[in-house]
């Protein structure tokens, strides 16, 4: 049995990729998991454990630490090795990115580069990174094909990944770069979702005052070039985008098992933008969200929404589920949690 590595496999979008893997394939293949803990807690693994009704191999390794790295994929090269990664370990606070630049190269540049010399040392040729819409400029209706023109370090260490992924993959093996767009919402259990030490994205910040921790929510801005003012985003239910990963791992051994050489980068978004005052509403039906109009906040953008047609056309995904449920299963996980 060969094994699928998911580095950052205890955080939010991993953990809940992984319950959704194990259902399609874990039959097939063993599930690694490799994280350091910077973002997550041990405790997630009882839960994945508690899902799917299975331990996974769990290492708390550093992807910056080579040597430890390199010991994972030792293990299994005899047994089971390691033929494909899913790479979602990175630092992902884009204030903190503009405090400390370095800190987000170093964890997410250097780490990416790390695991990417294991790969090649072990002859695992398949792999799926988590890019993001940050990559982007603004806009609706974003496709593929438009510029980077990330606005601060965290997006630039994106782009940087996917350039070295781009010219690697001239080198031959199989490379996948999924631009998530606004990941919300949880498992349907309630078991796993996002829970951030500090609120700042929309949906925890919404969560918080759901649940009476937070008075209100702050409303960044309400002269925005949009509907009502208030900015949009194209939000993605994470069951949806686990789906993805699904999808996109399936195209990898498809063209693995074949020898094909391929890369290709996606959309993983809805294609439908949703302002802030659109979020309120339909969260408010189901405990009402007391909100103020507060300044913009610094770097924040108008409008951006994918473009998902590429995704469709190509890997036959698309999105599924809509803002009701998206707000539903969020306010289900946060009422779990207290
Ligand atoms: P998360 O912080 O919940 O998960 C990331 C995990 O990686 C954490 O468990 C953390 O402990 C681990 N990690 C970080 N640095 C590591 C290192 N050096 N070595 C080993 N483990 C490390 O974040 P998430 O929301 O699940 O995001 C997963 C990926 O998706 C990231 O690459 C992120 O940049 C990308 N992404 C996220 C979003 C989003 O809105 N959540 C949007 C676009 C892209
Ligand atoms: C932010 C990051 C982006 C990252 C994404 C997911 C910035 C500038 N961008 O995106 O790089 O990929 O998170 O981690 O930080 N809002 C409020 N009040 C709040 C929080 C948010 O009004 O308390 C508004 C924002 O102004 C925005 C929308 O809600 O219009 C969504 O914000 P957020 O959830 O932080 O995501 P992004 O800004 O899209």
């Amino acid at each position: 049995m060969q094994s699928i590595l998911v580095t950052g496999g205890l955080g939010y979008i991993g953990s809940i990729t992984i319950t959704e893997l194990y259902k399609a394939i874990g039959k097939y293949y063993k599930i690694i998991i490799l994280d350091n803990l910077s973002n997550s807690n041990i405790q997630v693994l009882d839960t994945i454990t508690s899902i799917i009704g299975e331990k996974l191999d769990l290492y708390i390794v550093d992807i910056q630490n080579q040597t430890e790295l390199k010991e994972v994929f030792k293990k299994y090269k005899e047994t089971n090795p390691i033929n494909y990664i899913i790479h979602f370990a990175a630092l992902k606070a884009v204030g903190e990115s503009v405090e400390n630049p370095i800190k987000y190269y170093q964890n997410n540049v250097v780490g990416t580069l790390n695991l990417l010399n294991c790969a090649e040392e072990y002859k695992c040729q398949n792999f799926l990174f988590s890019s993001s819409a940050t990559v982007y400029a603004p806009g609706e209706f974003v496709d593929e094909e438009a510029p980077f023109k990330p606005s601060n370090p965290y997006g630039e260490t994106k782009v940087v990944i996917e350039y070295l992924i781009r010219s690697l993959s001239k080198k031959g093996g199989r490379y996948l770069c999924l631009r998530y767009f606004n990941p919300v919402g949880a498992t349907k259990d309630g078991k796993l979702g996002e829970m951030p030490n500090k609120p700042n994205n929309l949906f925890p910040y919404i969560e918080q005052v759901a649940i009476g921790n937070l008075q209100q929510l702050y409303v960044f801005g309400n002269d925005y070039n949009t509907h009502d003012g208030t900015g949009i985003r194209d939000y993605i239910h994470i069951l949806d985008l686990a789906e993805a990963h699904v999808v996109a791992l399936q195209e990898l051994i498809k063209r693995d098992e074949k020898k094909e050489n391929y890369y290709d980068y996606f959309n993983i978004g809805t294609g439908k933008g949703f302002s802030v005052l659109d979020i309120v509403n339909e969260y408010s039906k189901l405990v009402p969200i007391k909100y103020q109009i507060t300044d913009k906040r610094a770097g924040d953008v108008a409008i951006l929404v994918a473009n998902p047609n590429k995704t469709k056309e190509k890997l036959g995904w698309v999105a599924k589920r809509g803002l009701t449920e998206m707000c539903q299963d969020s306010y289900n996980f946060i009422k779990s949690k207290q």
